[in-house]
């Protein structure tokens, strides 16, 4: 006689149920996980208005791969004539505080809503992000900046925040700043057309109030 094989059915686990209400799936389906201070959508780390890190989230600096990618991509961008330097990387949760105070007393929080990221929302506190070069959107136009848009993705880098993308990003386009990711940048990158990470993943940006 043939042993039935026992199938054992396996419990549905509670041990990794995300305690915020934010938590469970994007819109493409994908898991949306809180874990040591920082949201996880498809495995991919994701601060941006609707998704904060907790104050305490503090790398320190920019992470090993994210520097170590940039060094590579300095140095094939210097091989054609091209500096690139980075004029913001890692920023704290209290540094981004007195930044965007500051914005805010400059131009109304409206409009620094726009382009400076709240304390908990800024992917500079992630030391997965940096900005090159220049803050002024001409950057773009420019043979560094046109060069990182075209070959940023070869690292592992993404142009997060690409033009006409306000509405998905939260921000306005900002030709200087990256965002280190992986293998993943490549789909995003998507020949040349950038889609945003929002779209990727299927997730919202913006502040409840
Ligand atoms: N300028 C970007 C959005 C930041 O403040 O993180
Ligand atoms: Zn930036």
């Amino acid at each position: 006689m043939v042993k039935k094989k026992e199938v054992i059915k396996p419990k549905p686990s509670t041990s990794e149920k995300p305690s915020s209400s934010s938590s469970g799936k994007s819109s493409k389906g994908y898991d949306i996980i809180k874990r040591n201070g920082a949201y996880y959508i498809n495995g991919i780390l994701v601060a941006n208005k609707t998704y904060a890190l907790s104050s305490t989230y503090a790398p320190g600096g920019l992470t090993k791969e994210t520097n170590e990618a940039f060094l590579k991509m300095q140095k094939d961008a210097a091989k054609e004539g091209i500096q690139l330097t980075i004029i913001s990387g890692y920023r704290s949760y209290t540094k981004q505080q007195s930044i965007y105070n500051r914005y805010v007393k400059r131009d109304g929080k409206k409009e620094a809503d726009r382009y400076s990221a709240r304390p908990g929302h800024s992917e500079h506190q992630t030391g997965l992000a940096f900005d090159v070069n220049s803050l002024d959107q001409t950057f773009g136009n420019t043979k560094a900046g046109i060069w990182l848009s075209k070959n940023c993705y070869k690292y592992g880098f993404i142009l997060r925040y690409p033009k006409g993308k306000e509405s998905l990003t939260g921000y306005m386009y900002e030709p200087w700043h990256f965002r280190y990711i992986g293998s993943d940048a490549k789909n995003l990158y998507n020949n040349g057309n950038w889609i945003t990470l929002e779209e990727y993943l299927g997730v919202d940006s913006f502040y409840a109030s």
